[in-house]
């Protein structure tokens, strides 16, 4: 999908992007982040996402198609948003999938999706934008982990691997630009009322609900609160960081 040329390029908004704002986590961000006054770019995997997306946003931004885990669709999607508004200074790396089983159990591409799909992106998708930022001497990335980065997980050895790889990316990427006046958190989600966790079944979310101090799921709004704060001015001293947003699941 092509972005649409009638938008005004520069109206002294931020531009912020958000990878897999079509649904869940990823919208309420888009919503929240276009709310506190950016201007958002969110990403789908499909011409029909991305156009969900641009409705859903209306004059507060758009979307495109962007494969994280594939380099070309980076570049493009970069190619343009470059064209059309500049590089974004806010990036907050949301796309991420799940394909749960046991390790012996596991195929080698459920490995290789989910690594790539959920950490190599992180270099994909934040190195064209580094230097920009750099230059700005401004810039915010925040980075979708999970609880079970720390809990571990049975079933989820891939996704556990790619959020904990997450996590110390984060605070290496954060102590090498932290000089530049950006900051890299990363964001860890407890249990989220999302289509990720409409999967499971019925008798593992109660059980899963026990166990939350808080009582309830956590809802995406409770995620995309967090990730505005990261996103503005006044969290400029938190770098390095993963926020554990999850009811009490874990305290780690
Ligand atoms: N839900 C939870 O309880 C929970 C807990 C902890 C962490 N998280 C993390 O929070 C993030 C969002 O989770 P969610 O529950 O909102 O997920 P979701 O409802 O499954 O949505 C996933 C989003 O990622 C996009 N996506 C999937 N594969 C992609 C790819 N290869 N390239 C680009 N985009 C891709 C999807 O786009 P399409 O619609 O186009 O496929 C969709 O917008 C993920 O990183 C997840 O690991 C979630």
């Amino acid at each position: 999908m092509t972005v649409e040329a009638d938008k005004p390029a520069d109206d002294g908004r931020k531009l912020a992007l958000v990878t897999g704002a079509t649904r869940g986590i990823g919208a309420a961000i888009a919503q929240r982040l276009a709310g506190d006054g950016h201007r958002v770019i969110g990403t789908a995997t499909s011409d029909q996402g991305a156009a969900q997306i641009s409705e859903a946003l209306a004059d507060e931004g758009e979307g495109l198609v962007m494969r994280v885990e594939d380099e070309a669709s980076v570049a493009d999607a970069y190619r343009q948003i470059e064209d059309r508004y500049g590089m974004p200074l806010v990036i907050v790396n949301n796309a991420g999938v799940t394909r749960d089983n046991l390790l012996l159990r596991m195929k080698s591409e459920d490995w290789q999706t989910v690594v790539q799909t959920n950490l190599s992106s992180m270099y994909l998708v934040i190195k064209p934008a580094l230097r920009n930022m750099m230059k700005a001497r401004w810039g915010r990335i925040i980075n979708l982990s999970s609880v079970v980065a720390r809990m571990g997980n049975p079933g989820q050895s891939n996704y556990v691997a790619s959020k904990a790889g997450i996590e110390g990316f984060t605070r290496s990427l954060a102590q090498e630009i932290a000089s530049r006046g950006i900051t890299v958190n990363a964001v860890a989600p407890g249990f989220i009322e999302t289509d990720m966790t409409a999967q499971l079944e019925p008798d593992q979310v109660r059980q899963m609900r026990e166990r939350i101090p808080a009582g309830r799921l956590g809802s995406v709004e409770d995620i995309a609160h967090a990730v505005s704060f990261l996103a503005s001015d006044g969290a400029g001293y938190v770098t390095g960081e993963t926020l554990q947003i999850n009811g009490g699941l874990y305290m780690g």
